[in-house]
């Protein structure tokens, strides 16, 4: 962190002296003004950190100052500097803002240790700053890549829901196409976005502990129960419940949450006075709701609760114009973070990537393209450095297949040298399937499934 930097206010010269030199002495910067009009006026063109006010100033008062300080920055820390007789006049200060005070005539050592405590006090919400802002630049939207019609509508009814501040947003698509990325997106453009977002792994926390985890408890609530405590959707008070994985709740829990979302009570384990909170939920699933409800393993009450903005994110091989924008958008990001020096990818291997079907999704693709970052150094994603299931989708004509063959280099797979062969009968045969069933001597219903594979 770079310096600090403090502004001193006192209509005495020599108090004034007195405090530069022993806080250039600590090292930090220090700004002099012997009236409050003239700290103002300073203000206007430096921001200091912290300042060190005197409460009885000739023109305008200290607590004229302080008001004018916290209208045109809340984040600069105020001291102020008073005399015995008028003390509670250094309390109207604490009312308004100021930080701590010290009592005239203080000695140095101990405005050394108010300063140092002050100043820890703001760096600490610095990096809390930081990380906020860190946190959600990682989120943004402008980070989600959304190329094709589909991905476009997702992110823009997430957008126009984020704004909407209690809305239920539910979740839903297959793993790893992105939910939990735009469920943090949507917080973090939501009017809560300076408040928590909690998520919650319903499947990953045992069933038994999911409970004390998401409600607390008090002490003496069960044996090992020597504190209370305080549970997650109390941390998210005023901010986001992020309810991952919701397809997995068990029937119990579901029944507690429904209340949750009901009336926005609960009670801690063992306890007797309800607790109300705040807060938007959002969920997300992989399984289909809708089936899991008419199954009997979701409650129907709970579903139409959560159901009220769906979102459904479709698998990556339905939006298939993402596939590209998205490789590239990971490779400029993992060049930066494994310092690597990767341009593009060569149109073989673009065009398999295309064909393949990504069954992880999103986080397939992203870890292909990690993983063959990591272990190669070139200019360009070459067919030869993706695996094996992703190359053989490359399409060759039948002739290249053939003279590959003559040639005894690079090989086709069987798999390959199939699907190649399949294709050819099928266009011979006008797409008749039993008919090019016949020809290849298998069942209709065997050609159907190993169509279907090429898909999926
Ligand atoms: N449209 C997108 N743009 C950029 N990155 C994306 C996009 N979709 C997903 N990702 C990235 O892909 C990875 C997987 O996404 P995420 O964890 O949000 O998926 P998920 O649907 O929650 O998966 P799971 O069901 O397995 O938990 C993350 O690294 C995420 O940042
Ligand atoms: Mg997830």
């Amino acid at each position: 962190m770079s310096t600090f930097s403090i502004m001193v206010v006192d209509d005495e010269i020599l108090t004034l002296n007195n405090l530069k030199k022993a806080l250039e002495k600590e090292g930090y910067e220090i700004l002099l003004a012997d009236s409050g009009e003239r700290a103002l006026e300073l203000l206007e063109k430096f921001r200091p950190h912290l300042i060190l006010l005197d409460l009885v100033l000739p023109g305008i008062s200290g607590l004229e100052v302080l008001k004018k300080i916290k209208e045109t920055d809340r984040e600069i820390i105020v001291i102020m500097m008073s005399a015995y007789e008028i003390l509670e006049k250094a309390v109207e200060a604490m009312k308004l803002g100021a930080y701590d005070y010290l009592l005239k005539p203080f000695k140095l050592s101990e405005l050394k240790t108010t300063v140092q405590r002050a100043l820890e006090t703001l760096s600490l919400r610095l990096r809390v700053l930081e990380e906020l802002e860190k946190e959600k630049q990682r989120y943004y939207f402008g980070k989600i890549v959304a190329q094709s019609k589909k991905m476009k509508q997702v992110v823009d009814i997430a957008a126009r829901v984020a704004q909407s501040d209690r809305t239920t947003v539910l979740l839903q698509g297959e793993s790893g196409t992105g939910k939990e990325l735009l469920a943090r997106a949507i917080h973090y453009h939501s009017p809560r976005a300076e408040k928590p977002i909690v998520a919650i792994n319903c499947a990953a926390i045992p069933e038994t502990l999911l409970e004390s985890e998401l409600f607390g408890y008090e002490a003496g609530a069960f044996t090992d129960a020597r504190k209370r405590k305080t549970g997650l959707l109390e941390k998210a008070d005023e901010g986001t419940v992020f309810f991952d994985e919701i397809g997995d709740m068990s029937l119990a829990l579901q029944a507690k949450i429904l209340r949750v979302i009901e009336d926005g009570t609960f009670f801690r384990l063992g306890g007797s006075q309800p607790i109300k909170i705040n807060v938007r939920i959002i969920a997300a699933t992989n399984r289909d709701l809708t089936k899991e409800t008419e199954k009997g393993n979701f409650r129907s009450d709970l579903f139409y609760r959560l159901n009220v903005v769906p979102i459904h994110i479709p698998p990556l091989r339905e939006r298939k114009e993402d596939i590209i924008p998205l490789a590239l958008s990971f490779m400029d990001e993992l060049n930066r973070e494994i310092k690597r020096n990767f341009k593009g990818i060569e149109p073989a291997a673009a065009q398999a990537m295309m064909n393949y079907s990504w069954p992880g999704n999103v986080r397939e693709l992203r870890n292909t393209i990690e993983r063959v970052m990591s272990l190669y150094q070139a200019e360009e994603i070459q067919l030869q450095f993706l695996p094996q299931e992703i190359r053989q989708e490359i399409e060759l004509p039948e002739n290249k297949i053939l003279e590959q063959i003559a040639r005894g280099r690079e090989l086709p797979t069987l798999y390959h040298l199939e699907k190649c062969y399949i294709k050819k009968v099928l266009e011979l045969t006008g797409h008749n399937k039993s008919q090019a069933a016949k020809i290849l001597g298998i069942h209709p219903s065997s050609l159907f499934r190993k169509m279907k594979s090429w898909k999926d």
